[in-house]
C-alpha cells in the first residue's frame, strides 16, 4: 500500500497535487495505480523540463562556427567503389556482425491508424504493412547472404503489447522468431502550458514517448547492446518504421562503414531547394547537428558546391549506422530535450475528456541526431531521394500512403516473367500507344513485351510477313496487345507509295488464330447510354470467319442462269440453280462457312461467357435461311448440351437462342450484362451500333479469343487521322486514349492471371479504375466532354488526360 500522505505532500511541493483531485472517486487498485504512477516521477526533473522554454534557445548560434559536414556519396551500381562497399558489406552481414533496430515507439499522431504505425498497410500493390515491407527487406538479406540479421524493434508504453501480439498473430512472418526482440522506449509526462502534471485517465498520468532520440536511453536500461547477438555485433543499423523505401541494413551502407571506419554514417538526401523544409545537417565548431533551414541566412541556405549541390542542403532520412562500440560509449549521454506544443486528449476538470482546438500542451522529446554532437567523426551517406525516402506521416496529401506507393513502385516495377505480344500500329493511334507506355505503364512496370511493328510502312516493307509473324507470336505467348492499324483501301496505298493493298492486319491475325471478336463497351459516369434501361456493358460476339467477308461475287446478265455447283471429293456433283436472270442484269454471290469455324466460334463464345460469368445469347435467321443459319443455330446446341449445360447451370448463367429479328428487340429492352454472338456481319454492324449507343467508339474494347485460349486486345476504333494530322502540324489533341489504355490493362491482367502475378493483375484493375474516377471527376478529352451529362467537363489534352489517369492509379 503507497502512502497517499506523504505522496500528496510530495506533489504540493511542486504544485501539482492536482493529480490527485479524483482519487476520492477511485477504487482501491485504481488508487494503488495512480500512487504508483506519481510516485514513478521524477517531480524534480519534470520541473526543469518546464522551464525549458524559459531557456533562451540554445541553437542560436553565430554562421561562422557552421560549415557543411562531410559527405559520402552513395555509390550506384557501376560506380568503382559500389562493388567494393556492396562486397564488404555482405561479408559483414553474413559474419552477423550487423543488428538492425527499427524505431517504432512512436504515438504516429498524424496518420491516425488504429493500431501500431508499423500494423499499418500503406497498400502498396503485392505488399503488407509497414513492419512486413521491412521484413521483406531482412529477408532479402538473408536471400543474398545466408544470415538472419537479429531484428530489435523500439515499441512504446502505448503500443508495445499490440506489436507483439501483432508478430505473435503472425507467427512472425516467417522469420525466426529468436532473431526478434521488442524493447520499451521511456516516456515523458505531458505538462499544460502552466506546466501542470495531465491525467489521461482518472487513475492515470498523461505520458508520452521520450521521441526518436529516446532510443538511446532505451538500449542502455535494456542492456539490449550488452547481451545475445547485439553482444557480438561489430555495427548497428538504425531506421524509422515509417519509410516504405528504408533498405534494411542496405549492404553499401555497411560496407561504407566497415571500410571508412566513421562512428557513424547518416543518410541524407539534397534538398531540392533551400527554402524546402528539412532538417540539414551541418558542422558546428566541428561537431556534427542538424538545424533547420531557417536558422541559418537565406544567403547561406542558398550557397553551392562545385557540382551545383547545396553546402547545406543534406536532409536528415533517418536512417543511421553506428559503429557499436562507439555507440556504447555515447549512450549514457543525456540528450537535449526538445518541446513540442502538440493537442493532446488528456481529461479536464471534472473528468471528461477534452482535446482543444488549438495546441495547448507540452510535449518533451528527444532527438536521435543530437547524439552525433557527442560522437562526432559522423559523416552524411548521400543517398538519391526518390529511391530511397518514401515516408508515410500523414493520413493523406503530403507523405501520405498514397505518395509512399506512388514513390514506391516507380522504384519497384512490378516485374512481369513472361512477355506479351506487342503489336504497335499507325497513326494517331501510334502516338496514344507511346504515352501510354511512358506515361501510365513504364514508370510502375518493367514492360516484358515481344515487339512487332505493324505500321503500314513496316507491313509494306515486309510484304506483310510481319503480320504473320506477330499472329504466331501470340500463339506462343497467348496474350497479345494490339494498337490500332491501317487497312489499305486505293487512296491509303497511293498516300503511303504502299506495293499492293495489303489485307486487313485483323482479318489475317484472326484467320491464323480462328478466333472470334469480343467488344465491351466502357461505361463511365456521366456518360448515360442512348438507351436508358442498358446499365451495364453488352458484350458483342463477332464470328469473324466467312460469309460475306469471303464471298465471291459477281455481276450477271439479263438472260444467265446463276447455278451453285458443289464437286464432292468422289467425282460426283450437286447443281442448284440460284436464279435467272430473266427480265434484267443483276448481281450474285456464294458465300461458305465450315464447320470447324462455327464449332470454334461457338466453344469461345460459350467459354468466355462462362470465364466472364454473363449470359449467352446468340442470334441468327435459322427461319429463312434453312440450311445455313440453321446448321450455326444446331453447332451451337449441340456443342452447348455437349460441353457447356452443367457449367452454365452451375455457375447460374444461361444460353439462349433467337431470331436475329427477336434479338434486336430484346437487346433494346434488355438491361445489358451478357454477351451476344453474332454472325459475322451481324456482328460488324451491331457492334458499331452499341459502341454509338453506349457512347462512342472511342469507349470500346475489343479481345480476340481463339479456342486454345489466345488472347488479343486492343480498341476496337481505328487510327483517328484527323488527330494524326492535326498532331504532325504541331497541335494538341484531345485524343481519347480509353479503348487503347482498356487493351494494355486487359493484355496484361490476363497475362497477370496467367502467371500467377497479383501485383501486374492488381495494378491493371488499379488503372482501370484511376480511369474511371478522372472522367468521373470530371477530367476528359473533347471527345467526352461533348456529351457528357456532367455541368463544366473539364477537357485536357492527351498527355494532361494520361497524367490524370496516372495520378490516381495509387489513389
Ligand atoms: P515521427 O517523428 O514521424 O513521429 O517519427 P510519429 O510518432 O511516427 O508520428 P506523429 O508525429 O505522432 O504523427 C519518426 C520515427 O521515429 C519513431 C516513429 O515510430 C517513426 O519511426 N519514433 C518517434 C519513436 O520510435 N519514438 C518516438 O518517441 C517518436
Amino acid at each position: 500500500m503507497k502512502d497517499y500522505e506523504s505522496i500528496l505532500s510530495k506533489l504540493k511541493k511542486y504544485g501539482q497535487e492536482d493529480v490527485l483531485r479524483f482519487y476520492g472517486e477511485l477504487s482501491a487498485d485504481d488508487r494503488e495505480q495512480l500512487l504508483c504512477d506519481v510516485e514513478s516521477l521524477d517531480l524534480d526533473e519534470i520541473a526543469k523540463l518546464y522551464h525549458l522554454a524559459d531557456v533562451p534557445a540554445e541553437n542560436k548560434f553565430d554562421e561562422s562556427e557552421l560549415s557543411p559536414i562531410d559527405v559520402i556519396k552513395a555509390p550506384v551500381p557501376g560506380d568503382s567503389e559500389y562493388k567494393t562497399y556492396y562486397e564488404k558489406g555482405i561479408e559483414v552481414l553474413r559474419s552477423g556482425k550487423v543488428i538492425a533496430v527499427t524505431m517504432a515507439g512512436g504515438e504516429g499522431s498524424r496518420l491516425g491508424h488504429n493500431g501500431p504505425k508499423g500494423t499499418y498497410d500503406p497498400k502498396i500493390p503485392g505488399h503488407g504493412s509497414l513492419f512486413e515491407i521491412q521484413l521483406e527487406g531482412l529477408r532479402s538479406i538473408h536471400a543474398q547472404c545466408g544470415s538472419f540479421v537479429h531484428w530489435y524493434i523500439m515499441t512504446g508504453e502505448s503500443n508495445h503489447a499490440k506489436t507483439v501480439e501483432y508478430f505473435e498473430e503472425n507467427a512472425y512472418f516467417g522469420y525466426p522468431r529468436d532473431k526478434v526482440t521488442f524493447f520499451k522506449q521511456g516516456v515523458l509526462p505531458v505538462l499544460d502550458l502552466e506546466g501542470k502534471l495531465l491525467l489521461e485517465e482518472k487513475n492515470k498520468i498523461l505520458k508520452a514517448p521520450d521521441g526518436n532520440g529516446g532510443i538511446f536511453r532505451a538500449l542502455l536500461d535494456n542492456k539490449i547492446l550488452e547481451t545475445g547477438d547485439a553482444a557480438d555485433a561489430g555495427y548497428v543499423f538504425v531506421c524509422g518504421i515509417d519509410n516504405c523505401l528504408v533498405k534494411m541494413c542496405d549492404p553499401v551502407f555497411v560496407g561504407a562503414i566497415a571500410l571508412t571506419g566513421r562512428a557513424c554514417l547518416t543518410k541524407t538526401f539534397m534538398k531540392r531547394s533551400p527554402e524546402e523544409k528539412a532538417g540539414i545537417y551541418c558542422l558546428r565548431n566541428g561537431r556534427p547537428l542538424v538545424i533547420e533551414y531557417t536558422e541559418i541566412s537565406a544567403h547561406m541556405a542558398a550557397e553551392t558546391n562545385a557540382d551545383g549541390t547545396y553546402k547545406y542542403g543534406d536532409a536528415n532520412v533517418l536512417n543511421y549506422i553506428f559503429d557499436i562500440n562507439r555507440l556504447r560509449e555515447a549512450l549514457s549521454v543525456r540528450l537535449p530535450y526538445h518541446i513540442a506544443l502538440k493537442k493532446v486528449k488528456r481529461l479536464d476538470g471534472a473528468g471528461n475528456p477534452l482535446k482543444s482546438e488549438v495546441p495547448d500542451c507540452r510535449k518533451y522529446e528527444m532527438f536521435m541526431f543530437d547524439i552525433f554532437n557527442e560522437m562526432g567523426d559522423t559523416a552524411a551517406f548521400r543517398i538519391v531521394r526518390d529511391e530511397e525516402f518514401a515516408p508515410v506521416k500523414n493520413a493523406e496529401g503530403i507523405d501520405s500512403a498514397q505518395t509512399a506507393r506512388e514513390l514506391f513502385m516507380r522504384q519497384n516495377r512490378i516485374e512481369m516473367e513472361n512477355p506479351i505480344v506487342e503489336i504497335d500500329g499507325d497513326e494517331m493511334t501510334r502516338i496514344v500507344w507511346e504515352k501510354i507506355k511512358e506515361i501510365v505503364l513504364e514508370p510502375y512496370v518493367k514492360l516484358n513485351t515481344e515487339y512487332y511493328d505493324l505500321s503500314v510502312q513496316n507491313r509494306d516493307a515486309t510484304d506483310d510477313t510481319v503480320t504473320v509473324k506477330a499472329a504466331e507470336a501470340i500463339k506462343k505467348h497467348k496474350v497479345a496487345v494490339k494498337c490500332a492499324t491501317i487497312t489499305p483501301n486505293a487512296k491509303r496505298v497511293e498516300e503511303f507509295g504502299l506495293k499492293k493493298m495489303w489485307k486487313s492486319p485483323n482479318a489475317t491475325i484472326r484467320g491464323i488464330l480462328d478466333g472470334t471478336v469480343f467488344r465491351t463497351p466502357i461505361i463511365v459516369d456521366g456518360i448515360s447510354p442512348v438507351v436508358r434501361t442498358w446499365e451495364k456493358p453488352i458484350t458483342i460476339a463477332r464470328h469473324a470467319y466467312g460469309d460475306i467477308y469471303s464471298a465471291v461475287e459477281t455481276r450477271a446478265a439479263k438472260g444467265d442462269e446463276v447455278f451453285l455447283t458443289v464437286k464432292s471429293k468422289d467425282g460426283g456433283s450437286r447443281e442448284l440453280l440460284l436464279h435467272t436472270f430473266a427480265d434484267s442484269d443483276g448481281i450474285v454471290m456464294g458465300m461458305h462457312n465450315e464447320d470447324d469455324s462455327v464449332e470454334s466460334f461457338a466453344r469461345t463464345c460459350f467459354g468466355y461467357a462462362l470465364s466472364e460469368g454473363l449470359d449467352l445469347w446468340f442470334s441468327a435467321k435459322d427461319t429463312i435461311s434453312k440450311t445455313y443459319d440453321h446448321r450455326f443455330k444446331d453447332v451451337f446446341a449441340e456443342i452447348y448440351e455437349n460441353e457447356f449445360r452443367e457449367a452454365f447451370e452451375e455457375k447460374g448463367i444461361t444460353y439462349f437462342y433467337t431470331l436475329v429479328d427477336d434479338a434486336v428487340s430484346r437487346v433494346m429492352k434488355s438491361k445489358g450484362g451478357f454477351v451476344w454472338a453474332c454472325k459475322n456481319y451481324d456482328g460488324d454492324v451491331f457492334s458499331d451500333m452499341l459502341a454509338s449507343a453506349f457512347g462512342s467508339l472511342s469507349m470500346m474494347t475489343s479481345v480476340l479469343v481463339s479456342p486454345d485460349g489466345c488472347f488479343e486486345y486492343e480498341a476496337a476504333h481505328g487510327t483517328i487521322p484527323r488527330h494524326y494530322h492535326k498532331y504532325l502540324n504541331g497541335e494538341k489533341t484531345s485524343t481519347n486514349p480509353t479503348a487503347t489504355l482498356f487493351a494494355w490493362t486487359g493484355a496484361l491482367a490476363k497475362k497477370g492471371m496467367m502467371d500467377g502475378n497479383a501485383a501486374l493483375a492488381d495494378f491493371s484493375q488499379r488503372v482501370e479504375n484511376a480511369l474511371y474516377r478522372t472522367i468521373s471527376e470530371g477530367f476528359m478529352t473533347g471527345d467526352l466532354a461533348l456529351i457528357t451529362e456532367k455541368e463544366n467537363p473539364v477537357t485536357l489534352g492527351l498527355e494532361e488526360f494520361l497524367e490524370a489517369v496516372r495520378d490516381r492509379i495509387f489513389l
